[in-house]
């Protein structure tokens, strides 16, 4: 298959999905968001309203592309390279976000990368590396965002203090050999976003995760870029379509606005029915 494209005449485009704005007045940070779903939910929250940090750690002219598209249809967005694996960087983002737009009301921690290898191959650079930023990126991002929201207080652009929404995967729950690292770390969210919904949800602060499935970016594309492929990849997923970034960012656009307001703690599977185990649909 081939990835959709984005461009100022496709922001555009998804500024017309959004006529009534539902994140007008507020400020979104997404981490990871100079490519795959981080550009989806970083272009959709833009698209919605949202003045928009797009996070990267290498690839500047890709964030700057991307904010030119936002700045170019109207909207507000900076970039900021931080590395989320980092404290120090990452609260200089957070310090830099606020001091650019005054405040922020949705976080998205969404970098995440895979480094695979047979299992007794796996050395510990690739699983620190995978933990430091799937996981340890997530708690450095969310840590900041609960520290803002509370700082600012309440204003009347939500009815929530703020709005964390943790990128996890299918593999939340879907075990994945040859992946153990990456697996482990989705699991780790899993819980994280659980435990931190349990401690924080009556402070109004809205904790969720959205699970992608197959969603067609960088960061898999061996298993969709030739038709051999995405045939064998289609075996997987019973809606019979592999996912694209605008699938992850509309999805995360309704959990960070208040038509979500009443759900807490939640994954909201986005895997084209990944999660049924399409393998049992003859057998078992
Ligand atoms: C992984 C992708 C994979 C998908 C479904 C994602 O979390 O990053 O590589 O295609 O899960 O297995």
């Amino acid at each position: 298959m081939v990835l959709p494209s984005y461009n100022l005449d496709r922001q555009r485009e998804l500024i017309a999905m959004y006529p009534q704005q539902p994140l007008k007045g507020q400020f979104a940070l997404v981490t990871g968001a100079n490519s795959g779903i981080g550009e989806g939910c970083v272009r959709h929250l833009a698209a919605a309203g949202a003045g928009v940090v797009v996070n990267y750690v290498r690839g500047p002219e890709a964030a700057d592309a991307i904010v030119a598209d936002i700045v170019g249809s109207g909207g507000r967005a900076i970039a900021i390279m931080a590395d989320v694996s980092n404290e120090e960087q990452v609260i200089a983002m957070f310090k830099q976000a606020v001091a650019e737009f005054g405040t922020l009301d949705i976080v998205v921690p969404n970098a995440g990368l895979q480094q695979d290898s047979k299992f007794e191959n796996m050395t510990v650079a690739q699983w620190d590396l995978v933990m430091n930023v799937n996981l340890k990126g997530q708690f450095l991002c969310a840590r900041e965002a609960v520290r803002e929201f509370e700082r600012r207080g309440f204003r009347d652009v939500s009815r929530a203090l703020g709005k964390i929404v943790c990128m996890s995967s299918v593999h939340e729950v879907i075990p994945w050999a040859g992946h153990v690292n990456y697996a482990a770390s989705k699991g780790g969210v899993k819980l994280f976003m659980q435990s931190l919904a349990q401690e924080i949800s009556d402070r109004r602060i809205r904790v969720n995760s959205i699970a992608p499935g197959a969603i067609a970016t960088p960061i898999n594309k061996p298993a969709w870029d030739t038709d051999a492929a995405e045939a064998k990849l289609l075996d997987l997923i019973p809606y019979n379509r592999v996912g694209i970034p605008d699938d992850i960012g509309q999805a995360c656009v309704w959990l960070a606005s208040d038509a979500s307001d009443y759900v807490v703690g939640t994954t909201l599977f986005v895997d084209g029915g990944m999660t049924l185990c399409e393998g049992f649909a003859t057998g078992g």
